[in-house]
């Protein structure tokens, strides 16, 4: 693993699993995709926005031709992780390729226009070229049909908004003081401390070295149980607390 890592370039943060994020030093919301090498296939994980495009895919295809990506895994139906998937359909141009998510987010996402197929997490989990990929339902954390990602082999949780951040002062890999950047993000956008507790004892359960969420820091297993315990106490519904 890098220690110092070009930001301007994808970033190998596990065994085949790449950051094909966006750099940008001054946004509040600093995207992460991940793209993952899984045999002759690649898995595209929340691939961004319109503005960020261009970026992520010269990044990805530093890494794979895009005629390799098999899957498309978006998390939740925001803008931020899924709108520039019509543009990266074309550039795939494969008549197999699928994109996986709730039903729940489907509803919505179908509004970006592309034209692959579902496939559904509530199928079970994706096994694509040797590997295994656990899915988790998060509902409400933020959106109702709002999941995760395991990839109980390299033990990485692809974990969407949850475990994010804002991103004053980014880095790649999140410090000691990374729940508070959490805070004010989790406060904001995830609306139940019991939820959220929840949601947090369910991921204790998981085995997990590497934390990778869609906005904020990678977090490393040292740092794992910390951030675990940090947002186990944050209140949520921030916006409800704050109107007059
Ligand atoms: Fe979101
Ligand atoms: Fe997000």
């Amino acid at each position: 693993m890098k220690q110092n890592p070009d930001y301007d370039k994808a970033v190998e943060i596990a065994d085949g699993v790449f950051w094909v994020g966006f750099y940008d030093p001054v946004a509040h919301f600093h995207c992460n995709p991940y793209l993952i090498l899984t045999g002759e296939d690649a898995v595209l994980i929340d691939p961004g926005s319109n503005p960020h495009f261009p970026t992520v895919a010269r990044k990805v295809a530093s890494v794979v031709k895009f005629d390799r990506i098999r899957y498309i895994i978006i998390h939740h139906q925001d803008p931020d992780l899924a709108s520039n998937i019509p543009v990266f359909e074309k550039l795939i141009n494969r008549p197999d390729l699928e994109v996986v998510t709730t039903f729940r987010a489907s509803l919505l996402t179908s509004y970006y226009g592309f034209k692959s197929p579902y496939r559904l997490v509530e199928k079970g989990p994706l096994e694509v070229g040797g590997r295994k990929f656990d899915f988790e339902l998060t509902p409400y954390l933020h959106a109702p049909g709002a999941f995760t990602t395991y990839d109980g082999e390299r033990k990485i949780l692809f974990s969407s908004d949850i475990f994010g951040a804002f991103s004053r002062n980014w880095d790649l890999y999140a410090a000691e003081n990374y729940p508070e950047l959490m805070f004010e993000f989790h406060d904001s956008y995830m609306p139940d401390h019991g939820l959220l507790k929840n949601q947090m004892e369910r991921f204790e359960r998981f085995n997990i070295d590497l934390i990778a969420p869609q906005h904020g820091s990678v977090i490393r297993k040292e740092l794992v149980q910390s951030q675990i315990d940090a947002l186990k106490k944050v209140q949520g519904g921030g916006y409800l607390r704050n109107r007059q």
